[in-house]
C-alpha cells in the first residue's frame, strides 16, 4: 500500500482524521499562536478532510482565502464534500511537490499535521519560501511533540510508520538551510509549533513565542 492508498483508505473510515475535543483546545491555542488573520491569504499543504481548514476559513473571514490541498483523491473528495458551503475555501487535489506555487501569493502556509510525511523536507521547505508575501509567514504546526508524534508513528502500519517529525534543533537547520529565518520553535509533550519567514524579505526581527 502506498501513502495515497493509506489516506485513502482513512477518509471513507468514518475517521478522516476529525478534530476530538482535546484537539479542539489545541487549536484553539494554536490560533492564539498565529494572530489576527481575518483577510489574509492562506495555503493549507497536506490539508486531509480539512478539519483545520475550517477554522482557517472562520479565522480568514469573508475577506479572505484559504487554498488547501491534499495529494490523497479521497481526503481532498471528503474535505471538498464537507466544506462545499464555505465560499472563501478552494480544497483540490494535489501534490506539495508539483503544484504550482505563485510568487508572493501567501500570508501564512501551514503545513499542519502533514510535515512528517513529507519524504523530501529540505525540497518542500525551499519549493515554498518564494510564495510567501514579504510580511508572510510559513509555520509547521501538530498538536503534539515530534517526540510523541514518532512514537506514535512507529505504531502504526506501513507507509506512515517511518514517517519523522524532526525534533526543533533538526527543524531549525533545515529550515535555515532553505532559506528562512525562525522565530518561535516549540517542541513540547502536547505541541509542535515552528513559524519562520524568508530570509531575504520577511519582516525583521519577528518576536520568539518561546
Ligand atoms: C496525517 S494527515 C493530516 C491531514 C490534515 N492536515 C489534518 O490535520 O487532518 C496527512 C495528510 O497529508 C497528505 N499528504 C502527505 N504528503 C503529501 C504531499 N506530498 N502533498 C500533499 N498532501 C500530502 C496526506 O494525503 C494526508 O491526508
Amino acid at each position: 500500500m502506498n501513502q495515497n492508498d493509506y489516506f485513502d483508505r482513512l477518509a471513507v473510515s468514518g475517521n478522516p482524521l476529525l478534530f476530538t475535543n482535546a484537539d479542539r483546545l489545541k487549536v484553539l491555542r494554536l490560533k492564539e499562536r498565529l494572530g489576527e488573520l481575518a483577510g489574509r491569504r492562506v495555503l493549507e499543504p497536506g490539508c486531509g478532510a480539512g478539519p483545520l481548514t475550517e477554522y482557517l476559513s472562520d479565522w480568514v473571514g469573508p475577506l479572505g482565502r484559504v487554498l488547501a490541498f491534499d495529494c490523497s483523491p479521497g481526503m481532498a473528495q471528503e474535505g471538498r464534500h464537507r466544506l462545499a458551503n464555505r465560499t472563501n475555501v478552494e480544497l483540490v487535489c494535489a501534490e506539495a511537490e508539483t503544484i504550482a506555487v505563485q510568487s508572493f501569493a501567501w500570508d501564512l502556509v501551514i503545513f499542519f499535521r502533514v510535515f512528517p510525511h513529507f519524504e523530501d523536507k529540505s525540497a518542500i521547505l525551499r519549493r515554498f519560501r518564494p510564495g510567501l508575501a514579504p510580511d508572510g509567514r510559513l509555520v509547521i504546526a501538530n498538536l503534539e511533540g515530534s517526540e510523541n508524534l514518532n512514537a506514535r508513528h512507529s505504531g502504526f502500519s506501513e507507509p506512515v510508520r517511518h514517517d519523522r517529525m524532526p525534533g526543533a534543533r533538526a527543524l531549525r537547520r533545515l529550515l535555515e538551510e532553505a532559506g528562512y529565518r525562525v522565530g518561535a520553535l516549540i517542541d513540547e509533550e502536547d505541541e509542535f509549533f515552528a513559524e519562520a519567514v524568508d530570509a531575504r524579505i520577511g519582516p525583521p526581527g519577528r518576536r520568539r513565542a518561546r
